[in-house]
């Protein structure tokens, strides 16, 4: 199936596996490539040299392309930049854009520019800014989250821009893949869906919780970084939502040093592109500084399997699922099943006869 977006990522299907923080490593990636969609790397929760490696890793297992994903925050966001230029990956993905010169310069290394915009004001500057094409998630989608829902604010953003896009919050198959392309997208990308297969490596007990959750304890909340962001409704966010300011405070700088600690970086290289981000964006200074909050949270259920003692980051779509294919699996399962809609759909075009009259019933 080829649309703008597989030819400008230059994969056989529309369907975007979208980096989330410890989940999409390099065997999640490459099996995405190697069953025709297109993976991005979760490099905003990576060190350097761990993105590094985790291209060349990527690179060991496929020849397909592929993309990374990173943060503005980190002191280092340059450096990713470059290290993406100089491995030649197809695609980067972002949610705060980088800085006019950085994307510039990807662009002309022939890197696809594609953030997640979950606004449609945003959707605009991002297009201002250089990006190629817009994953465009809707409130129901896992993580940091809009307001707005998938099936409206894919309306507005493609009548506000005409780069191609692709649907994200709330897919899992094919017939999600042929409604997103009749409201005028030109793919899907999907996180929760990936994150219950078989090779994404969240340990077993963390994907069971997920698999029996139903989509109303799937939940937004801003207590993680001040941003709203949808997440299973667990004992760890109970904890959150009726800790005291203080203790949040408490919490984020615990947090903030121990993301210092991991990613290598000093906190006054943290606090300074903290800075940065507060002038150029519209963080307030303390979200900024809670931005390391998330993924040390995501890290205890999603790397160390304990679902009760972390947040569980995911979209509603969870509450639909109740599989763990391999990738393979579920990227030829949507695709057959997009194909059997798109017969089915035709199908109404055939002449019927209601009350003795020929009708079209489309
Ligand atoms: C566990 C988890 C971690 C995520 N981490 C990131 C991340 O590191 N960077 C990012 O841009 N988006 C992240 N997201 C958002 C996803 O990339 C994607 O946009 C979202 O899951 C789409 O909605 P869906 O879950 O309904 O498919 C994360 C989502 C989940 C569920």
């Amino acid at each position: 199936m080829l649309t703008p977006l597989t030819e400008l990522l230059g994969c056989r299907y529309p369907v975007i596996q979208t980096a989330m923080g410890w989940v999409a490593d390099p065997a999640l990636v490459a099996a995405t490539g190697n069953a025709g969609g297109f993976g991005f790397l979760a490099g905003a929760v990576m060190t350097l040299d761990e993105i590094e490696k985790g291209i060349l890793d990527i690179k060991s297992r496929t020849d397909a392309p592929f993309g990374v994903n990173f943060h503005m925050y980190v002191p280092y966001a340059e450096a990713i930049v470059d290290l993406c230029i100089e491995h030649q990956v197809r695609a980067v993905s972002y949610s705060r854009s980088p800085s006019a010169p950085s994307i510039a310069k990807l662009k002309a290394a022939g890197i696809v520019c594609i953030p997640t915009v979950g606004a449609c004001k945003h959707a605009v500057r991002a297009v201002e800014l250089g990006a190629d094409a817009l994953v465009v998630q809707g409130g129901e989608g896992g993580g940091h989250t809009g307001s707005v829902a998938t099936s409206i604010l894919l309306a507005q953003v493609c009548e506000a821009v005409s780069v191609p896009v692709a649907a994200a919050g709330g897919f899992r198959n094919g017939s999600g893949l042929i409604a997103a392309l009749a409201m005028g997208a030109h793919g899907i990308a999907m996180g929760t869906r990936f994150l219950l297969t078989e090779e994404s490596p969240v340990p077993r007990a963390t994907k069971l919780v997920y698999l029996q959750t139903p989509p109303e304890q799937i939940v937004v909340s801003n207590r993680l970084d001040g941003l709203p962001q949808r997440m299973i409704a667990n004992g760890y966010l109970a904890r959150l939502i009726n800790a005291s300011q203080v203790g949040l405070l408490m919490r984020a700088l615990r947090n903030g040093l121990a993301f210092t600690r991991m990613t290598g970086t000093s906190m006054w290289a943290m606090l300074r592109s903290a800075w940065r981000m507060r002038r150029s964006g519209d963080l307030s200074l303390g979200q900024t500084l809670m931005a390391a909050n998330a993924p040390m949270m995501i890290q205890e259920a999603m790397v160390h399997g304990h679902p009760e003692d972390g947040i569980l980051p995911s979209g509603q779509v969870a509450g639909l699922i109740d599989d763990l294919p391999t990738v393979e699996v579920l990227v030829s399962g949507i695709m057959k099943e997009a194909e059997a809609t798109l017969e089915r759909l035709g199908q109404h075009r055939k002449p019927s006869t209601i009350g003795g009259t020929p009708h079209d019933s489309l």
